[in-house]
Parts: structure tokens; sequence; C-alpha cells
């Protein structure tokens, strides 16, 4: 994409900055990326910010070369990460050519690459907190098309509460921009994850879009079913209507893990305690408590409900074998920058670390 006039230099001098994002959930799900580059989504998708995990991230350019310094969970960041993460300095860095090699520092306080959406708080924050540190003032459609370069689903965590990210019209992705729908106040929520396995997915969400595309033949019909889902959550959303979002919600949900499972080899991110649990919170909305389920590129279950089923879905997912702890979240705020002043969670002073 182009970047615009638009954006500009703030005028403050070169430094440090760190910035705090939450993962997202989808309901309606991102899956699968159009052709001709710039990561732009096939569908667009509506997510919920969660509260209850945080990615806290700092970035320090020191103004001469050299390699940048990634950390991640305070180890050096794979080759896979470190690319990711540098392409993304890189662009910022063509507003601000003498910002040299930079030291960034991340960390989070729930698993990492395991199917709760590390990328997008890990991605938000690191935009945030990069821009800032070179002094830049971008529009918040450019924060999002850097954003979603980095991670499809990065954009979304941008912004807090319900948040829509568009596939968009134009060629060059500029108008594939994440916008918020409804604030997290505004319809009080609970997301529960079950954490099922804390390990590393096998197959990463970006090869599992490009293997889906490539062999599964309802791929087309997961693209045209789609604007339907999202009009849809939409509305339900508008209206504050639980059992019209839970429909759509699952049925996006199973619709995308269908497409994955009908690729070729078949990608089956579930285990058996993911079947459970869903079974499970089926059962819970019979018996007529508001919760629904979804499941992203991994085995963890979120169940989505109201306060007055709270403690009934918490007892009844960790009843089940193989459900290792529970994560409780509300809606959460979109990605900010930290007061020098606030103290870095995540059980690490990362603003500490960069300063060494
Ligand atoms: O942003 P990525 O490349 O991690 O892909 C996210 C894909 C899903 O989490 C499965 C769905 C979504 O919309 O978040």
């Amino acid at each position: 994409m182009t970047h615009s006039p638009r954006s500009s230099r703030a005028g403050g001098t070169l430094g440090q900055a760190c910035a705090v994002a939450h993962p997202n959930i989808a309901l309606v799900k991102y899956w699968g990326k159009k052709d001709g580059g710039g990561n732009r989504p096939a569908v667009g998708s509506i997510s919920m910010t969660l509260n209850g995990m945080a990615t806290q991230t700092c970035v320090r350019f020191t103004g001469s070369g050299g390699d940048d310094r990634i950390r991640l969970g305070g180890a050096e960041a794979d080759a896979n990460t470190h690319r990711r993460v540098r392409a993304l300095l890189d662009r910022l860095r063509r507003y601000v050519p003498d910002a040299g090699a930079a030291e960034v520092e991340s960390v989070n306080d729930f698993p990492t690459g395991a199917g709760l959406a590390s990328s997008a708080s890990g991605f938000a924050a690191l935009l945030v907190a990069a821009e800032a540190a070179l002094g830049l003032r971008l529009s918040e459609d450019e924060r999002s098309c850097l954003a979603r370069e980095a991670s499809g689903s990065a954009p979304r965590s941008l912004y807090g509460g319900f948040v829509e990210m568009s596939t968009g019209q134009s060629p060059d992705g500029s108008d594939a921009v994440a916008r918020p729908l409804l604030p997290p106040a505004d319809w009080p929520l609970h997301v529960v994850v079950a954490v099922i396995r804390e390990e590393e997915k096998e197959i990463g969400s970006g090869e599992g879009m490009r293997r889906s595309f490539a062999t599964s033949p309802y791929a087309a019909a997961w693209v045209s079913s789609h604007p339907a889902d999202l009009v849809e959550a939409r509305e339900a959303i508008r209206h504050h209507d639980f059992s019209r979002l839970a429909a759509v919600s699952e049925a996006s949900c199973l619709k995308m893990h269908a497409l994955a499972m009908s690729a070729r080899p078949g990608l089956l991110y579930w285990r058996g305690a993911t079947v459970e649990a869903l079974h499970e919170i089926v059962a819970l909305r019979r018996g007529g408590h508001e919760v629904f389920f979804t499941v992203d590129a991994g085995p963890q279950v979120k169940a989505v409900c109201t306060s007055e089923a709270l403690a009934a879905v918490r007892e009844r997912l960790l009843s089940i074998a193989g459900v290792r702890r529970l994560i409780v979240c509300r809606l959460g705020e979109g990605a900010r920058l930290l007061a020098p002043e606030e103290p870095c969670a995540g059980g690490r002073d990362v603003r500490r670390k960069v300063n060494q």
C-alpha cells in the first residue's frame, strides 16, 4: 500500500515507548487471504477484544546500525517471528530512515501461538509502541493497514469491544481496515477460555489458510456465504440480541473448521476435550443459559456468556477432563501506550529490560 502524507512525524525525538494490547476472538471468522499480496483478508470478520489476557511490548530505536534485537517472553524470538517483526519495523522506518536498529521486548501473560490470538495482540502492541518510539503520528487507517500487513487479525486488537475488519475493495488494500462496532461497556458479556493445550500449534494460521484455499472444495462457498454472516452478526450486536449472535457465531466457527478439515492434508485443530466442551456448551444453552462457543486455529474453546450464566459455564467447563484451566475475560479496550510511570505487568518489567 502507499502510505499517505497524512502520517507525520510528531516532532518527538527518537526514543522508546511501551504499549499494551489485548487479544481478540473472532465471532465471524477470518480465514483466507486475497491473491496479490498485502495480507488482504479474503473475507471480513467481526471480533471481541478481551481484557483478561495482554501483550506488553517495549520498543527502543538505537539510532545506529546493526540487527534488530527481538525478545519474546524473555528469549530470543525464533527466525519466523524475527522476520515478521522486522518487516513491520522496516515499514515504519521508511518514515524515519535514521532510526537505526530496534530493541524489542515483548511479554504475553497467556500461552503464545496456541490459538489464543497472540499474533493479534503482539503486532497491535508492537505497532503502537514503535509508532510512538519513532515520534510518528499515523492515521487510524494507516495503523490498521500496517497491523494487517503483519497479521490479518491484528487490526481488530487496535480497538476495544466489538470490532469489524473489512475485506476492502481497493487493490492496494487501503480500505481493508478495522472499525469499532460497539464499546466494551455497552454489552458487558464474558468470555471463558477453556485452555486445553498450551503448546504451540503445529500448523500456523497462515499456512492453514493457504492450504485450505489451495485444496478444499469448500473455499468458494466459504467466501460467498460470508457477507450474510457479517450482516447477521452486525445486526445481533446492534440489538444486543444474544441468541442471534450465538447462532451466527457458532455457524461461522463450524464452517471455518469444516473448511480447514476439508483441506488436503486436512487441518484438525481440535482435541478430544475441544469436542466435549462444545457439547457441554450446547447442553448448557438448552438448559436455559445464555452461552455460545467459538474456536480459533487451535484446541482452546471460548465460551461467550452473560453474567447470569457465568458461574454455570465455569463449573461445567472445569468438570471436563482435559480442560487444564480457565481464563475468564470481559470485553477489553483497544491497544494503547503505557504512560512512563505505569508498571509493565506480565510478570516481568519489560521496560527495564529494554533500557539495559
Ligand atoms: O491473524 P492470523 O493470521 O493469526 O489469523 C487468525 C485466524 C483465526 O484466528 C482462526 C480467525 C480470526 O478471525 O481471528
